[in-house]
């Protein structure tokens, strides 16, 4: 067996998303399963190299994280260097949203695979430079749409493929939770700050209708048009540094989407609710034969023959337990984690050239949904989403 070592470059890996699903659950993931096995003779094994500002956090969390089968995790603080040594032919990025761009540009200039967060930027205009810098260079390009991958994503589109639903008439995705504002000691915020300042590329809009766009454009068809109302409910939040800052920017969108076959989708996103139902994300289907929930791992379907028949009397209990009609989508298989599975299939892209269309490109008609939900917003009116 053959063990082809793929250099990859994880910049910006210090933070939560970077530390928590690409360095820990996908790349070490990925070394501790024995790399990724490609037929009988050949496996990719990652050979990452961390890369941010601070040595010390760098260090921290190479001593935290270097296992047994990774040996000691390589970093530095010379990104330009790394970026230069042909050694890591896979960059990808995890830093803030508006410090993407750099990192892309100087990657690219060194022919580098580009694989990054999402949102590639918060103007379509910046997102679709940054996608064409990678085409017009010839160069392998990758956005994370880990949702794709989600159990529960996965089981609708299992019973769209079965035909389960019919038609489908309607989407609604309830996604949100209470993020604490960091004002009372003991409940300290869960999310970093920027989240809540425009300026630093913050915005609840910019963050969730680039999820939306990719989920609705694979799953349920092509948007059509936008209309979305936000919300900034919560003014002053605490920093990390105990400091209260103003919040300026939406933290609640309430969006919906017209698609060109017809099917109406409606998404809810806020940081300011707090959950009574299955889970953080749920997205409702409902067809004319029958209608599903999911959430992040399991799903519940009811098909028009368990269907019961309400009547409105709000005069006594409602004598329908209406949760009890549901069943439970078993799981036909073992599900990986959602960031890990597409790592996997961006670093075959590379390696042996497999199909891989989560490009930048994708990654930017997210960017476009975010600003024309925020232009809605402002202008208080529908918009048509052209084609990018
Ligand atoms: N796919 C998802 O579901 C998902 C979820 C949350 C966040 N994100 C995206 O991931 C990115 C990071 O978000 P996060 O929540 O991890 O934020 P975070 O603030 O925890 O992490 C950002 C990291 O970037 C680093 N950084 C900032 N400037 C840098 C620079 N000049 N050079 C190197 N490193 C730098 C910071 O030190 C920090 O380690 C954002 O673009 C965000 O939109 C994606």
């Amino acid at each position: 067996m053959a063990i082809k070592r793929v250099g990859i470059i994880l910049n910006g890996v210090t933070g939560r998303m970077g530390t928590n699903q690409h360095l820990v659950r996908s790349i070490l993931g990925i070394i501790k399963q024995g790399g990724i096995k490609v037929g009988d003779d050949l496996v990719l094994m990652p050979d990452p190299i961390l890369t941010g500002r601070s040595e010390a956090k760098l260090k921290a969390l190479s001593d935290k994280h270097s296992t047994k089968e990774s040996g000691p995790l390589k970093y530095s603080t010379e990104v330009a260097k790394v970026i230069a040594d042909p050694a890591y032919p896979i960059f990808f990025d995890s830093s803030g949203t508006l410090q993407r761009a750099e990192f892309i540009e100087a990657a690219v200039k060194a022919g580098k695979s580009i694989y990054c967060e999402k949102p590639t930027a918060v103007t379509t205009a910046e997102a679709l430079r940054l996608a064409k810098l990678c085409e017009d260079a010839g160069l392998k390009n990758g956005v994370v749409q880990d949702k794709l991958w989600l159990p529960g994503l996965r089981k609708l589109q299992m019973l769209k493929e079965q035909g389960f639903f019919g038609r489908i008439l309607s989407v609604r995705g309830e996604f949100g939770y209470w993020v604490f504002t960091g004002h009372v000691a003991d409940q300290p915020a869960q999310r970093p700050s920027w989240n809540y300042r425009k300026a630093d590329g913050g915005g609840i809009m910019i963050d969730m209708l680039c999820h939306w766009r990719y989920v609705i454009d694979n799953l349920f068809g092509e948007v059509k048009a936008v209309s979305c109302l936000g919300g900034i409910h919560i003014g002053e939040r605490v920093d990390e540094k105990g400091k209260k800052y103003i919040c300026d920017t939406d933290d609640s969108a309430y969006a919906t989407f017209e698609l060109h076959n017809g099917i109406v989708c409606h998404f809810n996103s806020s940081w300011c609710v707090r959950v009574r139902r299955d889970d953080l994300l749920t997205v409702q289907v409902d067809g004319t034969d029958g209608s599903a929930v999911a959430g992040l791992r399991k799903c519940y379907a009811q098909h028009m023959a368990a269907t019961p028949k309400p009547v409105w009397n709000p005069d006594i209990d409602s004598p329908i337990d209406h949760f009890a009609h549901w069943s439970e989508v078993p799981s036909p298989m073992e599900y990986d984690n959602a960031f890990k599975i597409q790592w996997e299939l961006f670093i075959k892209h590379v390696c042996l050239d497999t199909p891989f269309r989560w490009t930048l490109r994708e990654g930017a008609k997210g960017v476009q949904l975010a600003e024309l939900g925020l232009q809605s917003w402002a202008e208080r009116r529908w918009l048509d989403v052209p084609k990018i």
